[in-house]
This record gives C-alpha cells, structure tokens and sequence, in this order.
C-alpha cells in the first residue's frame, strides 16, 4: 500500500465504570464494564501493533461516554483543536484532554460557543477534512473548524447528515484513495473520486473502522464487509466492540491518532 498517513501516536481513556450511564440509542443493553476493559485492552494492544506509541489516560468517573477521547480533540500533523462537544453531558471533557495533547502539540486552537462540535463528525483525508453536520456539530462549530484549519493550509468539506451520530458512524477513510461507507453516502458527489466500499445494511456498524499504517482495526463479526477489505489487498486486526456498540461508539471513538 502506498500514500497512507504514518501515525506515530494515540490518546485513549480507559472505560469509566459508569459507563452504563452512557448516551445511548442502541437497544442492546447496558454495557458490561468488565468486558469493556478487556476490550479496550485488546484496541490498545492493536494500536501497538500498528507502531504506535499509546498514552493510557486515567478513567473519568464523572463522564461515562469520556471513553470516547475522539470527540474532545482532532489531531493535525500541524495542530490539536479542542472541540465544543454538543452533548451537554460531555462538554467538559475537553478540559481533561488539553494536558495530554500539551505535551504533545505547540500550537492548540479551540472550538467556541455558539459553534459546537464533536470530533467523531470529522473525517480526515490527507490534507482535506470532511465535516458532518450533525446533532453535535453545528454550522457555527464547523465555520470555526474551517477558519482554524485555513490557517494552516488545510481545505475543507462540510457535508450534512441525517440518520447517523457521527459523520464517522457511517464512513471512514481507509488510506490509498478507499472509501468504507453507508449505501446513502455513496452517491455523495464529495466522494465521487474515491474507490467506495459499501457497507451492506445489515453491517451498518463495519462502516466504523480505522487504518493506521499497515493495519485496518475492524469490527469482529461483520464477515460480508470484512471480505470485501480483505480482496482489497487491506489488513485488518478485528476487535471484539459489542460493549462500547451498546453506547454507539465505534472503533474510531476510542482513540485520537496522529
Ligand atoms: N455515547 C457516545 C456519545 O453519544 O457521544
């Protein structure tokens, strides 16, 4: 494979054991707190793998969904934003995530009242962000977004998104010009120029997966998806997700990358 962003780094948080008081829609039940720490330790050990250099974080009991460390921040080769996140209960994780990417980044910009933001709904490619419109990220979020990385020489895309929590809940960038995404997404003219790898419905959840470097982390139990990848020359680590599924969260969720 070849024109794939190397990452060198990730932030996760380890599971809060309130996360039964999560945001939810899922109909799947309450979250086990003991199989999510196994599963979240099989995510981090494939971050490792991947060559990846990974802070643990101390678990917020306060926030349950705080877990979810890529909502608070997105991470550029040139900068860490701060997000707004629109879910009252998970505003202020953000102020527990600015150490962490201190250490790391020089320059830090933040996302203000009115714009809220959350950073599931950004889609990095390359140089382009995509942005969804959302119920966490509004057009005030996303305008500020824009002017933030306009200065550092990033373009932009806003798309709008109806049925999904995050812009990501539905597609991710795979490296190498690759699409995986949601049927309804795929007529989007935005995306017209990538390879698309469409989802079937009854997979809708394997639209949440995440390259870094060599790897793809996927879902486990999403076989029709997992083939599709596979003859594309991709491989994948699959990951056992069904407690942080029970929360909506996605492989992407979990972790910021840069
Ligand atoms: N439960 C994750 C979220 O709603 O943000």
């Amino acid at each position: 494979m070849k024109n794939s962003k190397k990452f060198t780094n990730a932030i996760v948080r380890v599971p809060a054991s309130n996360m039964i008081e999560g945001i939810t829609t899922s109909l799947e039940g309450q979250p086990d707190h003991d199989l999510a720490l196994l599963q979240h330790q099989s995510y981090v050990e494939a971050l490792k793998r991947c060559g990846l250099d990974v802070a643990i974080l101390d678990p917020l009991e306060d926030y349950p969904d705080s877990v979810f460390v890529e909502d608070v921040a997105i991470c550029t080769s040139k900068c860490a934003v701060i997000t707004n996140p629109g879910a009252d209960s998970r505003n202020a994780e953000t102020a527990f995530i600015e150490p962490a990417l201190s250490a790391a980044f020089s320059n830090i910009e933040h996302i203000k009242e009115p714009g809220t933001l959350d950073g599931g709904d950004i889609m990095m490619v390359g140089d382009h962000f995509f942005i969804g419109l959302s119920a966490r990220t509004n057009r005030a979020g996303a305008e500020e977004l824009i002017r933030i990385l306009s200065t550092y020489g990033y373009s932009v895309s806003i798309i709008e998104i109806e049925g999904l929590l995050h812009l990501k809940t539905g597609i991710a960038y795979l490296e190498d010009n690759i699409m995986l995404m949601h049927e309804n997404l795929a007529d989007h003219p935005e995306f017209a120029s990538y390879t698309k790898i469409i989802v079937p419905p009854e997979e809708e959840y394997a639209a949440n997966a995440i390259r870094v470097n060599d790897f793809v982390l996927f879902p486990s139990g999403y076989p029709v998806t997992a083939e599709k990848l596979r003859r594309t020359g991709l491989k994948l680590i699959e990951l056992p997700m069904s407690e942080f599924r029970k929360l909506d969260g996605g492989l992407s969720c979990l972790s910021l990358r840069w």
